[in-house]
């Protein structure tokens, strides 16, 4: 634990270092990435290149250390990113790299302002944070290795079925190469995807959330081509353009913390924007499968009928359901997008609420929800990039 003069320096320098924060991060990513490039195979380059993860890293570290005498306070936070450097294979030998050039990023934008008491202070720190991150991940990388058809970090899966869903949207159906069972999966969780692509230089890495309900046989993704703006995504437009049936690629054992309880009763919303409904699908199988009587709404928006996955299959579903109702509004087809007056009439009262969509979306939902009431602990949302942080005051 660390001594009080430590805590105070740490508590009285977190707003210098927030004041720098991107700065800082910066230039402590462009630092390591140079003597080590090997972490290259680790990190997305489009959230390096569009300062996302600078962002979310800093944030972290800062909260971390204004809470370093009560870290339990940022919990969540904490499980949350556990979950994505579980899912990336991060391990103990990584944090010592990061502390280093983390701390040499502080001293050299601070400059003299780091005197060695502050620079110390912030080692202790960062010590105490890292072995928090590492006693976690040790125990859900135990977890994952000893449950039922699990396993450590990655392993090979074929791609063995290849289903456009919408005009965008296309589902990859993998099987493990070893032939083994499934391990068990919560609705909402995700995988990461980890492959090389001819002419792209690193190994990539990408998360998708599962699309169908836990089962022993396959993992489903359904991606999203990202092709509208430039560059384009490096990984969906392979997945699309090249990838076939056949195919290896690297997964790793299911993660995440948004994810619906499946042996709950309680009512449920669900709202997706877009390639966000890939998770409410899922949820949604699984309370067809598990509890039927569960009173539901499923609440999707997107641009036209096309670009949506799955809308015939939640119709089925929907008329099945005895406790169900099921909305689609298509912006460019005259219906608009949700609005205030919308969601107030089709949340249920009561409800715990599962928000995924682009990050605009979600912030208008999320603001929208705390208006009309809904309490923050009821409310769910999963990014579907790096965490950043929603403008939620209400409005
Ligand atoms: C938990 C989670 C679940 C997810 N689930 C799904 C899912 O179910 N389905 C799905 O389709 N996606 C999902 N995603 C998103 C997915 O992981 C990828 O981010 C997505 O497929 C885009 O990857 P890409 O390689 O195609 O694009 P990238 O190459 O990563 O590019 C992403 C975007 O950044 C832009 N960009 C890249 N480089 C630059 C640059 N230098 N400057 C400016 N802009 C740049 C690109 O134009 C593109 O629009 C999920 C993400 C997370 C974190
Ligand atoms: C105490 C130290 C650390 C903190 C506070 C931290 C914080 C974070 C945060 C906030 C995220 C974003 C989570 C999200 O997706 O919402 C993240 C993701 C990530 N972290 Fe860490 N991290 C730490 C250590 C490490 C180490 C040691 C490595 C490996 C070298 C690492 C690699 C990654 C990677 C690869 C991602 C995903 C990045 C992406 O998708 O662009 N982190 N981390």
């Amino acid at each position: 634990m660390l001594d009080q003069k430590t805590i105070d320096i740490i508590k009285s320098t977190v707003p210098v270092l927030e004041q720098h924060g991107k700065t800082i991060t910066t230039v402590f990513y462009r630092n390591m990435f140079e003597a080590h490039p090997e972490l290259l195979d680790i990190f997305n380059h489009a959230n390096q290149s569009q300062g996302r993860q600078q962002t979310a890293l800093a944030n972290t570290v800062y909260a971390a250390a204004q809470h370093i005498d009560d870290l339990g306070a940022i919990l969540p936070a904490v499980v949350q990113i556990a979950h994505k450097h579980v899912s990336l294979g991060i391990l103990p030998e990584h944090y010592p790299i990061v502390g280093e050039y983390l701390l040499g990023a502080i001293k050299e934008v601070l400059g003299d302002a780091a005197t060695p008491e502050i620079i110390d202070a912030w080692a202790a720190a960062y010590g105490v944070i890292a072995d928090a991150f590492i006693g976690l991940e040790a125990k859900m990388y135990d977890d994952n290795e000893s449950a039922d058809g699990g396993w450590r970090e990655f392993k090979d899966f074929e791609i063995v079925d290849k289903v456009e869903e919408s005009d965008v949207i296309t589902s990859f159906y993998l099987k493990p190469v070893d032939g083994k069972k499934l391990p068990y999966y919560l609705p909402g969780q995700y995988i990461t995807i980890r492959t090389s692509i001819p002419g792209v230089k690193n190994v990539v890495n990408r998360q998708y959330s599962l699309s169908q309900k836990s089962n022993d046989e396959t993992f489903r993704i359904s991606v999203k081509r990202e092709d509208s703006l430039q560059p384009n995504g490096v990984v969906s437009c392979y997945l699309h353009n090249e990838a076939a049936v056949g195919d290896i690629i690297e997964v790793s054992v299911p993660a995440g913390d948004f994810y619906l309880e499946p042996t709950k009763t309680t009512p449920v919303t669900l709202i997706s924007g877009g390639v966000g409904i890939t998770p409410m699908k899922a949820m949604y199988q699984t309370i067809a499968d598990v509890s039927p009587e569960r009173e539901v709404a499923f609440l999707h928006s997107a641009r036209t009928r096309s670009q949506q996955a799955f809308a015939t299959k939640l119709e089925q579903l929907n008329a099945k359901l005895p406790n169900s109702s099921y909305k689609a509004l298509y912006s460019e087809e005259g219906d608009g997008m949700f609005t205030r007056e919308f969601l107030q009439e089709n949340v249920i009262e009561g409800s715990d609420v599962y928000v995924c969509g682009p990050t605009g979306f979600m912030e208008f939902v999320i603001q929208q929800l705390y208006a009309i009431g809904v309490p923050e602990e009821k409310v769910h949302f999963e990014f579907f990039g790096p965490a950043v942080q929603l403008d939620l005051a209400t409005v």
